[in-house]
């Protein structure tokens, strides 16, 4: 489905941004690998290579626009188009707002939604002409309704909700699309660490979807290749759960 097609995504050495990687490749996409884990993200980039695959490994600190425009521009160089960009990289900090730093904040912001208005502006520059691209970023559950305890983490993802929107609504008119996925719990390193690696935690989590499991990378991917692909061509400016049922209580 994505023959030929290149292919950005952030946050890919690992969890949902990984998986992301590998599904576009097996679907014949060129894909760029971005992350600022340069051992994980070369490590997913020679996996795929050895299973005959397309894929580059571009370092970058997403939080740095010097780092977001070369990759974009190392993409178009490379591969002499970009035709999809997959906003994923993110983290989770969990300290309650009244003891949060500023230093904690700024990092929150910076990285899981300032790299996305980054990503996106350099990406915009290269999609406008050919009037062609899709942008998908990856928001969560808490862009939508306040997970408990993590209140700077959903004020970024609400960023991320209304950026998307915004996306769609001003680059219509050159043939972009840009949508959000909307995850609640995902099996990842970002949830291992989050819970201290207490499986104990995860089953409880589970439990808080009416699925009764956590989500897994695979589940993620899948929606985010369904809203990069031609299959969603009428779709614009959508969040869509990836929750189990979360939301939907
Ligand atoms: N895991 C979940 O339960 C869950 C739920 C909802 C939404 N999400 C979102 O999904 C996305 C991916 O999360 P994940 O669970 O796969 O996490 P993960 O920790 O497994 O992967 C995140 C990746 O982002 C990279 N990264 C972090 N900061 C970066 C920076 N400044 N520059 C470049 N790369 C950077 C990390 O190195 C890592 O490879 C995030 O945006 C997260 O908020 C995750």
């Amino acid at each position: 489905m994505f023959k030929d097609s290149v292919v950005v995504v952030t946050g890919a050495a690992s969890g949902i941004g990984k998986q992301t990687a590998i599904e576009f490749a097996r679907q014949s996409a060129r894909v760029v690998v971005a992350d600022i884990d340069e051992r994980l993200g070369t490590a997913v980039v020679d996996d795929l290579k050895s299973d005959g695959l397309d894929a580059l490994f571009v370092k970058a600190d997403l939080t740095s626009e010097a780092d977001c425009e070369n990759l974009v521009t190392t993409a178009v160089d490379t591969f002499g188009r970009l035709d999809v960009l997959v906003n994923n990289a993110g983290i989770e900090i969990s300290t309650p707002l009244h003891e949060m730093s500023e230093l904690e904040w700024d990092k929150l912001v910076d990285t899981n939604l300032k790299s996305m208005f980054l990503c996106s502006k350099h990406a915009l520059r290269n999609m406008i002409g050919p009037a062609k691209g899709v942008i998908v970023n990856v928001c969560s559950v808490s862009g939508l309704v306040a997970w408990p305890g993590i209140a700077a983490y959903n004020a970024t993802k609400g960023g991320v909700m209304m950026l998307t929107k915004s996306l769609a609504v001003d680059y219509a008119r050159y043939n972009i699309r840009a949508n959000c996925v909307c995850p609640s719990i995902i099996d990842t390193p970002m949830t291992d660490t989050s819970n201290g690696h207490d499986t104990s935690i995860k089953e409880e989590k589970a439990k808080l979807n009416p699925i009764g499991r956590l989500g897994t990378p695979e589940d993620v991917a899948n929606a985010i290749l369904f809203l990069a692909s031609d299959k969603s061509s009428f779709i614009t400016g959508a969040a869509l759960t990836v929750d189990g049922g979360y939301t939907a209580i």
